[in-house]
């Protein structure tokens, strides 16, 4: 299974670091284009290769991490994502204000499903402030929670075993209107909490 990432901030590099500590190939994609993030895939290499975000969106699992305000022009022109997983890790709110987003009443993952047609949307990585997404799993002794919620089984049994294999305890919360809502931030009582398991 080949994965991309588009957004190559805060939280694109730590899901980069992550993967590319377990071993894992993936192309990542920023706006202003492959060659601004050798920084990057120089830390990370040979695991993570950037790209254009038209070619990281080809990926069979896309990890989408992109600013509220900016995911439509990033999603824009994409080709339909013909039943290929995306995962959500968006939160529906931006530095430095930290105004919520007005979404009309709906989840922030139900106004994200209407940005990428034909996608299996899975909400996952968006409760956690990024370093310490990016943190040693294991660093308390336990395995890190890392919830995930989506609508497709099938999808979320391979985020599911993605998040097991780098080493963090996946904790599957439903549907994305009971589970997306309960990880959503603002407005879900899930997010920030560093929750551990032990056993
Ligand atoms: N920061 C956290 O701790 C945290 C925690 C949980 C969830 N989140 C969520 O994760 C998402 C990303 O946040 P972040 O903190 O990683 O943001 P960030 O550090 O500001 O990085 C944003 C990334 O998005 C890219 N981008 C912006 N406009 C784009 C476009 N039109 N097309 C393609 N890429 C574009 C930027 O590329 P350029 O630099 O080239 O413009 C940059 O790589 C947000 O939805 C946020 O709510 C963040």
């Amino acid at each position: 299974m080949t994965i991309g990432i588009i957004g190559a901030g805060k939280i694109g590099a730590a899901i980069a670091r992550i993967l590319a500590r377990a071993g894992i190939h993936a192309t990542i994609a920023n706006s202003r284009g492959p060659e601004t993030l050798t920084d990057l895939t120089t830390e990370l290499s040979p695991w993570i290769s950037a790209v254009t975000i038209a070619e990281a969106a080809q990926a069979d699992m896309v990890f989408v991490a992109v600013p509220w305000s900016k995911l439509p022009a990033a999603l824009a022109g994409l080709p339909n994502w013909g039943g290929r997983i995306v995962v959500d890790t968006n939160n529906s709110v931006e530095s430095p204000l930290f105004k919520p987003a007005d979404l009309g009443g709906r989840t922030s993952s139900e106004v994200f499903v209407g940005m990428v047609p034909g996608a299996r949307v899975v909400k996952a990585f968006n409760h956690l402030f990024a370093a310490l997404l990016e943190a040693d799993p294991s660093s308390e002794g336990g395995k890190r929670v890392l919830f995930y919620s989506g609508d497709d089984a099938d999808a979320k049994v391979e985020v599911g075993q993605l998040i097991e294999r780098l080493g963090f305890f996946g904790l599957d919360l439903g549907s994305l209107a009971v589970g997306a809502k309960l990880a959503q931030f603002p407005g879900g009582p899930l997010p920030a909490h560093n929750l551990v398991r032990f056993g």
